[in-house]
Parts: structure tokens; sequence; C-alpha cells
């Protein structure tokens, strides 16, 4: 069975203070589930602080981006050699980095590659923009994003992964365009067909596939009510812990009603 996951990330937000202060209250919000990972992914300088103090039965945590070299004259970068012993999961190839840092499919595979030779986890975001949606090449920019981002793996490191559909035109809208549910289960039964073409049925099952995208406490059941949908990947909702326990409460839920 694959375990669900709710994810927070916090992308350039909360100092040491904020995050500690935030992960305090959460804890006291939220109970260990079994079938439910709640994964915080901060800002790198809380790694350290936040893995000495967090029950690490309720939350692991997840490293925002990596580089994919293990070490060397990189002036400023971070590996995941180096993050390794901090977090389970690393979120790779978020738009925003795709976008903002130029991040193209040959370093996202590196860097994929690299996570999980350091026996990190990726979650792989992968999602189409508002004109490729419009040009009805949603299918295409997928199977181009997984192929080349997986391309390094084994099937048996694949089956690891999580993959986050992300439709770039959906993120931080705040209030405004958002896909629809019946749109995200076609783009979530898309990326495990593909997976299932490219590495078999029995791969595709074991793959985590979560839904990104102005998700907050309202909207996570519809997502997580979708078949193959194993959860989310939120941002700006994930700011304001009382709203995060909201979404990781909806998680558990749909587990009793499952
Ligand atoms: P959002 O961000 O929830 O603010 O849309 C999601 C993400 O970028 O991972």
């Amino acid at each position: 069975m694959r375990r669900r996951i709710i994810a927070a990330n916090w992308k350039m937000n909360m100092n040491i203070a904020n995050g500690s202060i935030y992960l305090n209250n959460l804890n006291k919000l939220t109970s260990i589930h079994r079938n439910l990972e709640v994964i915080i992914a901060p800002a790198f300088t809380l790694l350290h602080p936040l893995s000495l103090e967090i029950d690490h039965r309720k939350f692991s945590l997840a490293a925002q981006n990596g580089y994919f070299k293990d070490q060397g004259a990189y002036t400023g970068e971070v590996s995941f050699a180096m993050l390794k012993d901090l977090v389970k999961y690393a979120i790779i190839g978020h738009s925003e980095r795709r976008i903002y840092f130029n991040e193209d499919h040959q370093m996202i595979r590196d860097k994929v590659a690299a996570a999980t030779r350091n026996g990190i986890i990726p979650i792989l975001c992968i999602g189409e923009n508002k004109s490729e949606r419009v040009a009805n090449e949603t299918k295409k920019v997928l199977s181009d994003q997984l192929t080349s981002a997986l391309y390094n793996l084994t099937s048996d490191e694949v089956a690891k992964i999580v993959i986050a559909y992300e439709p770039i035109w959906a993120i931080s809208t705040f209030g405004g365009e958002i896909p629809k549910p019946t749109d995200i289960q076609k783009a979530i039964d898309y990326i495990r067909y593909q997976i299932s073409e490219l590495y078999g049925l029995k791969i595709a099952n074991q793959v985590r596939v979560l839904y990104g995208g102005s998700v907050n406490s309202n909207s996570v059941s519809a997502y997580l009510a979708l078949d193959g949908c194993d959860g989310a990947l939120v941002g700006g909702a994930s700011l304001n812990y009382l709203e995060f326990s909201k979404i990781i409460e909806k998680g558990y839920l749909i587990d009793k009603l499952g």
C-alpha cells in the first residue's frame, strides 16, 4: 500500500525562530498516523535545527533543492551528499527552479540521480504552463519531463520516487483559476501510464503521485479522493500551522473513510 503524503513547501519563508515555533505548535495539533506521512520542506538554514527538534515519528524533512555534484568548488551550493543526514526527501524540478534558476531537463536528471545515490527520495515536480495547456500539450510536457528526469534510475529506484503534478498556472493563484479534479485525475492517470510504459505496471503502482497548486484546507479533500492521488504538496497554505494542521486532518479523514 502506498503511504499518503501531505507535504509543506515553505519556499523562501521562515527563519529559525519562526520555523521552530511553527513546528512546536503543529506538533501539538498532530498525531502519529501509520498511513499518512507529513513532510516539511523548509529552507536549508532550518534543516539542522529542525532535525534536532522535531518528532521524527510525526514529521519527515525535505530539502527544497540540492546540487548534483557531491562536493567541490561550487561556491554557494549544497549537495545531496551534505543533506543526506538531515533529510529523507528533496523537492527537485520545482517550476520556480526551472523558471527562475534555468534548471533544464539535464540538470534535473542529474539532481534526481544525485539525490537517489545519496539515499534521498526525490519529490519530482512536473507540470505544464498555461500556454502548453491551451495548446493541448500537457501530456507531451509530462512525458518529456518524466522520461528525462528518471532516465538514470533503475526500476527499483523509480519505485521509491514521489512525483508531484503541479500545473504551473495553478501555483499560488490566491483564489484564481485552479484545475478541475477531473483534469488532475487525467494527469495522474497519464503519469502512472507513462511510468508503466517505461518501467512496468508493478513499479507504476508503487510510485506515489501528489497534486500541488493552490491547495488549501477547503480544496484538499477533493484531490485526495481522486483515484491514485497519494497526497498533496502545499505551498502558501502551509505557512500557517493552523491551516496546515487542517489539511493534515483531511488526510487522516480520507484514510478513515477509505
Ligand atoms: P502553492 O504552491 O500551494 O502556493 O500553489 C505549491 C508549490 O509550489 O509547491
